[in-house]
């Protein structure tokens, strides 16, 4: 079923919400994202990091589509896992923030450094019923995203492409260039593997 929380098309200002005290997600929906939240609380959250494995196998019983050779820390917090895909050997390290209110996918060999923000939410600023909108994040095979980084909404970062620590991407990064800073910036080209 698509719905506003599994559907990176869905257009959230369509539907105004209430600026005050109205919920912008359904009752049902509310209460398995609460069910997700204790059932990591108590079956992953304190497991030790060679135990990935079962960490992907419990976010795949609330819908993510991972790779069992996909690393996810137990410090890592999802927002909703059936909004997340996970390539072979993909990871996400300690501490990373995946608010994945639309889709978020990392794909094979990517890697998410510690305490890395993804971040697919937003609210339109200039509606005064402030309603939440959402992008999906995209980070293709072998792309390095380091320590700390921010990487906003509709984030497209290319094959290969390395967004340097505490770096803060908003739009596309191409494909084997590294970026630094914030805004990020393009420094140079990242040296490609043989036979890519
Ligand atoms: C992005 C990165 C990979 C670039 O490495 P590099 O190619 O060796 O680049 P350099 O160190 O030669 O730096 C190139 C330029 O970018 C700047 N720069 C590098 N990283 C930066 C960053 N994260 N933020 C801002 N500027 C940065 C350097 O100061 C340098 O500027 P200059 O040319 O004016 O002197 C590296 O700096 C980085 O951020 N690594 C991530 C570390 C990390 O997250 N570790 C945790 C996981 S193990």
């Amino acid at each position: 079923m698509r719905s506003r929380f599994n559907d990176p098309t869905f257009d959230s200002t369509a539907q105004p919400l209430p600026r005050f005290g109205g919920a912008t997600f359904a009752l049902r929906f509310r209460i398995m994202r609460f069910l997700w939240t204790i059932c990591w609380a108590l079956l992953a959250a304190w497991t030790p990091s060679p135990l990935s494995p079962w960490r992907a196998w419990l976010l795949r019983r609330f819908g993510a589509r991972i790779d069992p050779t996909a690393i996810v820390r137990s410090s890592v917090k999802i927002w909703w896992p059936g909004n997340l895909i996970m390539g072979k050997h993909a990871s996400m390290g300690p501490g990373v923030i995946c608010y994945n209110v639309a889709e978020i996918t990392i794909e094979d060999f990517a890697i998410v450094s510690q305490r890395t923000h993804l971040c697919t939410g937003t609210h339109d600023v200039d509606d005064e019923s402030f309603p939440l909108k959402s992008r999906p994040i995209t980070i293709r095979s072998n792309a390095w995203i380091a320590a700390e980084a921010f990487v906003g909404p509709g984030v497209i970062a290319g094959e290969g492409a390395v967004l340097g620590a505490r770096g803060v991407a908003t739009g596309k990064l191409d494909p084997w260039m590294i970026y630094v800073g914030n805004p990020a910036k393009p420094v140079r080209n990242r040296k490609r593997p043989a036979g890519e």
